[in-house]
């Protein structure tokens, strides 16, 4: 089969049951893709898949049915991002963080509401799936929220 990561195809002929995290990891080297639970709880392991997050320890590689794209493959898009969770605090040691960048990418494509709380209770409810043992959630939600805010407010200037 054929799976195409961050703009790279490769020809792969994977056992049978083997996720697409093992691939993403051992075959792409993309180690931003982390295990945790390995059972679809935790969320360390998202990646977007066809733009639409997906848990890469419990998706199949032989289901993926787009191009995956990483942490690793958001590093211009997420750039903005990332700089608002270390300017918040939005981690600690840092293991969840690949996850929630790719989690928190897919909403923020989507746009948040331009009130603020409703834009807090979206990015909240969007990004439940992603737990975090070091933070708390709320720089996490800010981050997400502040980036939000100042893209909307660049793209209002460049129209
Ligand atoms: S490692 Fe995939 S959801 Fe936890
Ligand atoms: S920063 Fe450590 S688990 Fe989230």
């Amino acid at each position: 089969m054929n799976i195409t990561v961050n703009g790279q195809t490769r020809d792969l002929s994977p056992a049978p049951g083997t996720v697409l995290a093992a691939v993403l990891r051992e075959r792409f080297g993309a180690t931003s893709v982390k295990l945790a639970c390995e059972r679809g709880e935790c969320g360390a392991c998202t990646v977007l898949v066809a733009g639409r997050p997906r848990l890469a320890c419990v998706t199949p590689v032989e289901l993926v049915d787009g191009e995956v794209t990483t942490a690793e493959g958001l590093a211009e898009e997420s750039a903005d991002l990332r700089a608002a969770f270390a300017d918040l605090g939005a981690f600690q040691c840092g293991f969840c963080t690949p996850g929630q960048v790719v989690n928190a990418t897919a909403l923020l494509r989507a746009g948040l509401p331009a009130d603020a709380e409703r834009a807090r209770a979206k990015a909240r409810a969007h990004m439940s799936g992603n737990i975090c043992r070091c933070t708390g959630y709320a720089a996490i939600i800010e981050a997400v929220c502040a980036t939000g805010r100042a893209r909307a407010e660049a793209g209002e200037e460049t129209r």
